[in-house]
């Protein structure tokens, strides 16, 4: 490898993700005007790589790409205009670039040994924050963070229940439930996950794939008082949509509220309007990671009070086997790279 190419993740065209391919000979970016290059020391996979790679609707995604909207690094070449920011400074990036969209999708993602992105998408890491659980954080956790404390859903006994809980957004949700102070039911699919989830510290776990977890909650918090709309939980985190739907509203008591920033299995599902307003209910929209909720999580990360989940770290020889492991729900937690 000579001095000015770098390894990288590419996309080269839209389908499985054998389309990934590891190429050794990609130019080093160069810190162009208002822009710096990262040393990336650590990205992570979210399922949105995965609906990268496939390709989606209204979507031109510009091929061939380097995947990965996550990294954390080092700064490596800063461009002019650029103030406040010092070659060696630790900084995690939000994938989010104002003018082009997202990184990894619409510019030159995490997955290699460099990265350019925008001085404005720089957050400084404090101290006590390793590059990995910096780089857990933008897509999943930040999102996580947006629909829990920054439109402030859940506060303390409250009854949670997390769809998807094994996941990258699902780990944190029951990670910042806890925190609040919330009764956590974590569903995810296998033992292996639940125990896993146990150890996290939810109070209850569903094997989602056996158990009807809307009947379940319904039996566990008053079927006597549905009549007066009281029984049920408080709030379900449901990025998974599909058929998960309709049984989502079904297990929530007066006034509960639904979390949604995706829909994983389906974003048409089956609607039953009854239980909106019978059950007086509220659907919160969350989408991205705004400076304020990674700011949010590093201090906590940093306080010790939050530990991102992370289930692998892999070279980037490796990487694709990673994202591979997420299609195929294998994994418990993030997938991080460390290029
Ligand atoms: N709007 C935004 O800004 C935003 C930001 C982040 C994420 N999202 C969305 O949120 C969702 C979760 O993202 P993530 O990165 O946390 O994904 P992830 O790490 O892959 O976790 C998703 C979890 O959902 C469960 N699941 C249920 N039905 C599934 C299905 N049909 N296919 C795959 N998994 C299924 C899986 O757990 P089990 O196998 O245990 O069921 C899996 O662990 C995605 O739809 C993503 O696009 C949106």
């Amino acid at each position: 490898m000579s001095a000015a190419t770098m390894r990288a993740l590419v996309l080269e065209s839209h389908g499985g993700l054998e389309n990934l391919k590891l190429v050794k000979d990609r130019a080093i970016p160069t810190a162009t005007a208002g822009f710096v290059v990262i040393r990336v020391k650590a990205s992570s996979f979210n399922y949105h790589d995965i609906f990268t790679v496939r390709g989606m609707p209204g979507i031109n995604v510009p091929l061939p790409i380097i995947i990965g909207l996550d990294m954390a690094g080092e700064i490596f070449a800063i461009g002019e205009g650029v103030e406040g920011w010092r070659k060696g400074d630790r900084v995690l990036v939000n994938p989010l670039n104002k003018q082009k969209g997202l990184l990894g999708e619409m510019m030159d993602g995490g997955m290699a040994e460099y990265c350019r992105v925008a001085a404005d998408q720089l957050i400084r890491m404090p101290a006590g924050v390793s590059f990995e659980e910096a780089a857990a954080l933008p897509a999943a956790y930040g999102t996580a963070h947006r629909m829990i404390v920054t439109h402030d859903t859940v506060k303390a006994g409250d009854r949670v229940l997390v769809l998807g809980a094994s996941g990258g957004v699902g780990t944190c949700c029951v990670l910042l439930a806890k925190l609040a102070g919330a009764e956590v039911i974590a569903c995810a699919g296998g033992e292996s996950k639940m125990q896993r989830l146990r150890e996290l510290g939810a109070d209850h776990v569903i094997d989602y794939k056996k158990v009807n977890f809307s009947k379940w909650a319904v039996e566990k918090y008053g079927k006597p008082q549905r009549r007066s709309y009281e029984g049920g939980v408080d709030v379900v985190v449901n990025f998974t949509g599909g058929d998960t739907w309709v049984p989502s509203l079904r297990c929530l008591k007066r006034g509960g509220r639904v979390l949604v920033c995706g829909a994983t299995a389906g974003f048409d599902p089956k609607e039953d309007l009854r239980y909106i307003w019978t059950f007086e209910l509220r659907i919160v929209g969350s989408n991205s990671f705004y400076d304020e909720d990674l700011i949010g999580l590093l201090r906590l990360v940093a306080e010790k009070k939050l530990k991102p989940v992370i289930d692998k770290v892999l070279p980037l020889e490796q990487a694709a086997d990673g994202l591979r492991l997420i299609e195929q729900r294998e994994v418990l937690g993030k997938v991080v790279v460390t290029p």
